[in-house]
């Protein structure tokens, strides 16, 4: 077993991981201890100074479960399908090689697939010298502090989510990847059991979720109003400002993560490798 440290960057997300090389080997006692880190972390961890090549970056990701290879097929790295590019750089004829206007809003990765994403793992290898930040929530932590009607109001919910919903939602800013109606759209439980913590995790997003079932489109609208902006709150929320050889690994289960384009115009390029790892049947 190989040591590591874990220093938590807030009180209820987050934690950085010192002293562990993610494209090294890794042993099984290693990353189990990493796994019950990530855990106890509210599901993000950072580390920083990698130097993960596309290849080991999916060998670390795949221990994780099967890999997602995303409906965006144009962004996906040559050779290397499972890794989706999140950039705002461009190719020799002016095309961009990565989805420059990537998660510009609150969401959970792929809530829109049935099982849906268990994690992503975002390696940095340009980032603009200020800005492009991204922020992350905690879910379960931001159940907990709802009140008890509240939370047993939303025990018997189940919310639909939709991938063109936020095409729809930021149509100005977001093209469309798939034609309308190609995935078709998901039913979640509003509030869902961690599938490994067993801690109760509220699993609705400002980009996917379109509606919660069997209630008034004025009560839905209002109920995931209400969560939005509950979960969000300042002290549920950990901002992460990028240096290259940043790799974030989030769990989609039980946070929700916004990246912040305010550096567009400014020069600076942003480029990112992105690893989904597949969820498994709740
Ligand atoms: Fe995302």
């Amino acid at each position: 077993m190989m040591s590591f440290e874990v220093r938590p960057l807030s009180p209820v997300i987050g934690a950085e991981v010192v002293g562990l090389d993610l494209g090294g080997p890794v042993d099984d006692a290693t990353f189990a201890a990493l796994r019950a880190a990530w855990f106890e972390a509210g599901g993000l961890l950072v580390f920083k100074e990698q130097s993960l090549a596309p290849q080991a970056q999916v060998e670390f990701s795949r221990r994780f479960g099967d890999l997602e290879v995303h409906v965006a097929k144009r962004y996906l790295l040559p050779g290397h399908p499972e890794i989706y590019r999140v950039s705002t750089k461009k190719d020799a004829q002016g095309k961009a090689v990565g989805n420059p206007e990537s998660g510009r809003y609150w969401h959970s990765d792929l809530s829109y697939l049935e099982p849906p994403a268990m994690a992503s793992l975002l390696y940095a290898l340009e980032v603009p010298p200020m800005g492009g930040d991204t922020l992350f929530a905690n879910m379960a932590a931001a159940y907990d502090a709802l009140s008890p009607p509240i939370r047993t109001m939303l025990s018997s919910m189940t919310a639909v989510h939709d991938y063109a919903h936020v095409l729809r939602l930021f149509s100005h800013g977001v093209r469309a990847h798939v034609g309308p109606g190609t995935l078709p759209s998901v039913r979640h439980p509003v509030v869902r059991p961690h599938q490994e913590t067993g801690r109760a995790t509220l699993y609705v997003n400002p980009g996917f979720t379109t509606h919660i079932e069997g209630l008034a489109r004025h009560e839905s609208d209002a109920v995931l109003n209400m969560l939005f902006e509950h979960a969000v709150r300042p002290e549920f929320v950990y901002r992460h400002r990028w240096s290259v050889g940043d790799a974030v690994l989030w769990d989609n289960r039980s946070t929700m993560h916004h990246a912040v384009h305010d550096f567009y115009g400014t020069g600076g390029v942003r480029h990112m490798h992105r690893t989904t790892i597949m969820g498994t049947a709740q």
